[in-house]
């Protein structure tokens, strides 16, 4: 069990003169940094030239932590190669659509599937892991950095011989491939596997099962780059944690149940969006994500800001007090480690003015007072470390559905599958309520609710997943333009929605999207979405004013199935989530007012903590469950032990 929150940041001391290093230490020790991660765009330094190697510098670093008691997260520098592997093997750049082939003076610029690639990034893999597998600063491998942030698919002719033998491996014949992709469509009919492309730039719509296999085969390419690094680690340094960092709930183009599956422990980066009205309750949703991900184990949020970005149009800074409450949302969520990009402010480089926890203006700052104090408050909640955080509902996402929902030729473009699963969320949160995100085919045991807010795409096994965890006696909500298509985006034919018509006891005839309101004869109101249905063995809660159903519920096994045909306005589906939720018998953590998120992280003993936010300019009164009122004043933040 770990006996610390790890705490720290990205050291890239290869951007700054060697005089440096000492002040950086003495700094991180300051602040309480115990962990940092190390090298990640570090390889044109450790093979200046091909196959020429120098680890003198980041031995005097490791060197240089070690002495001061702080530990690493050492990368392998596979995220950024160097401007020579671009100058020797250009046909190893990524291609993007429409066939441009994308130059090196970047990052990620590499395609995933080519076999240079691989080696050269296996062998710098395979250097680090044999210079440093017993340092004594080596706490794990931090493995490339956001696999396929930049690159996530490329378009060129090594990917798509790869993207063939993907198809091959998965389908077999030929036959099955055009049955899937239903390539009688448009004269699409393959006669060769060689004709098949990935899908690049065409006249008009590509083929719905050809985008979504390249996407699944792309996010594939990037697990096995993963894996291979992994392996070869893992025969170097068996004992050694290994992880790669996420961006859960940010960027939807890499499989995260998929990585997840392949990692000691889940690591992720969050960045807030200013454009967001509450961004901390995106943040919320991406904590949430990657607890699930790491089977409700304590997970590590690898980054995050301390301020501003600078890729967002308009790079807010965090106002005061945002730096913590921030950080003690990851933590109350189930982040074992709160760290940041970076540690030192760059004074070059693309990233100049992305903040830092020591900002070019030094230490006499806001930033570095609550670097400082964090540190600190964190070092007092070393207790929290490995407890866990109970939910009792789970919210259905997957990749796949997303990227099948992402052609183009949908029946309304504004049904958006990610910002719905994230209005659900935060419906929750606003409620108090804390959920887990869990895949189609996870293991729903031990929910008590399951929602489903736009899941298009469900496999056979998805689906009958649901209608078991109904049948034992569970609750289902499912939202609009769920259970529609079978796994190869193929409609699941005889009345929607295919997969659920007999768990939901409605069946639907068609889909009437909206370009304004729809007012329901409860007096709430929906948009974007309607349908007509038939209630078929359900029973209607509410209907549009014309009559046909709105909201039902279906009672099946022993637990009850509920379905909504439209887009319900924000306040109707609070109360639709009430409803289901008192049902369900899931209750918030602690009674809170609006705008304070209230989470519990409990041990197996049964020691607990619970996380009273303050995100309002008002001081609250908070009321655990089965305890007594607390004040949490305006902008703060209270660690409840029990
Ligand atoms: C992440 C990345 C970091 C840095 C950061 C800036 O996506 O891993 O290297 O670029 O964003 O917000």
């Amino acid at each position: 069990m770990p006996d610390a929150i790890a705490y720290g940041g990205d050291w890239n001391p290869e951007q700054w003169p060697e005089e440096t290093w000492g002040q950086d230490v003495a700094l991180m020790r300051e602040a309480g940094v115990n962990r940092v991660s190390v090298g990640i765009f570090s390889w044109s330094l450790l093979e200046p030239a091909e196959g020429v190697f120098d680890f003198a510098a980041l031995d005097r670093a490791m060197d240089l932590l070690a002495a001061n008691g702080i530990k690493a997260n050492l990368a392998t520098p596979t995220a950024s190669p160097p401007p020579w592997f671009g100058d020797a093997y250009p046909h190893a750049l990524p291609v993007d659509a429409d066939g441009r082939r994308l130059a090196h003076g970047s990052r990620q610029g590499f395609c995933p599937s080519s076999p240079i690639y691989r080696e050269k990034a296996l062998r710098i893999a395979e250097q680090v892991g044999l210079r440093y597998r017993d340092h004594p600063a080596l706490a794990m491998w931090h493995i490339h950095n956001e696999y396929g942030c930049h690159n996530a698919r490329c378009y060129c002719d090594t990917s798509a011989a790869a993207f063939r033998a993907w198809l091959r491996s998965h389908y077999a014949t030929l036959d099955a491939l055009n049955e899937a992709w239903g390539t009688a469509f448009w004269s699409q009919r393959y006669g060769e596997w060689a004709q098949i492309l990935p899908p690049r730039a065409t006249p008009s719509l590509p083929n719905p099962g050809q985008q979504l296999d390249f996407r699944r085969f792309s996010s594939d390419a990037l697990v096995e780059l993963y894996i291979a690094e992994r392996d070869l680690l893992k025969q170097l340094a068996p004992d050694v944690p290994a992880t790669t960092n996420l961006m859960a709930g940010a960027h939807w183009d890499m499989d995260c149940w998929a990585f997840a599956a392949e990692m000691d422990v889940v690591s992720t980066d969050h960045y807030l969006i200013g454009a967001r009205p509450e961004p901390h309750i995106d943040l919320a949703f991406a904590a949430d994500y990657a607890r699930s991900l790491n089977g409700g184990r304590p997970w590590l949020l690898m980054e995050h800001s301390t301020s501003a970005v600078n890729w967002q149009p308009r790079n807010r800074a965090k106002a005061p007090g945002e730096l913590r409450r921030n950080s003690m949302s990851h933590l109350a969520r189930g982040a074992d480690g709160i760290m940041f990009f970076q540690w030192r402010a760059s004074r070059a480089g693309a990233e100049k003015w992305h903040s830092a926890m020591l900002p070019h203006a030094g230490t006499n700052t806001k930033i570095w007072r609550e670097v400082t104090a964090l540190g600190a408050e964190l070092a007092g909640l070393a207790g929290v470390a490995g407890s866990t955080v109970h939910a009792d509902v789970a919210i259905l996402v997957d990749h796949s559905s997303v990227w099948a929902q992402d052609h183009p030729a949908q029946p309304s473009s504004e049904m958006d599958p990610v910002e719905e699963a994230k209005r659900w969320h935060a419906a929750l949160w606003r409620a108090g309520i804390t959920c887990d995100l869990a895949h189609p085919e996870g293991d729903l045991t031990g929910y008590r609710l399951v929602l489903v807010p736009a899941l298009y795409l469900v496999s056979d096994s998805g689906a009958a997943n649901l209608a078991a965890f109904v049948r034992r006696g569970g609750v289902a909500l499912v939202g609009p333009y769920s259970g529609i298509v079978d796994e190869h985006d193929r409609v699941r034919l005889g009345g929607y929605p295919g997969a659920w018509r007999d768990l939901l006891g409605v069946t639907v005839e068609e889909f009437f999207p909206l370009d304004g309101p729809i007012e329901l004869a409860s007096g709430w109101s929906g948009s974007v979405w309607s349908e007509v249905a038939h209630a078929t063995g359900a029973k209607v809660l509410d209907t549009y004013v014309t009559g046909e159903p709105a909201w039902t519920r279906n009672e099946w096994g022993d637990g009850f199935a509920h379905y909504l045909t439209t887009r319900l306005d924000d306040g109707a589906l609070a109360e639709v989530l009430a409803a289901v939720t008192a049902e369900a018998g899931a209750s918030p953590a602690a009674e809170a007012p609006a705008g304070v998120e209230v989470v519990r992280r409990s041990h197996a003993d049964g020691r607990s903590y619970l996380f009273a936010i303050n995100h309002t300019g008002e001081d609250a009164v908070v009321t655990p469950r089965g305890g007594g009122p607390v004040t949490v004043a305006a902008g703060d933040v209270r660690v409840i032990p029990a």
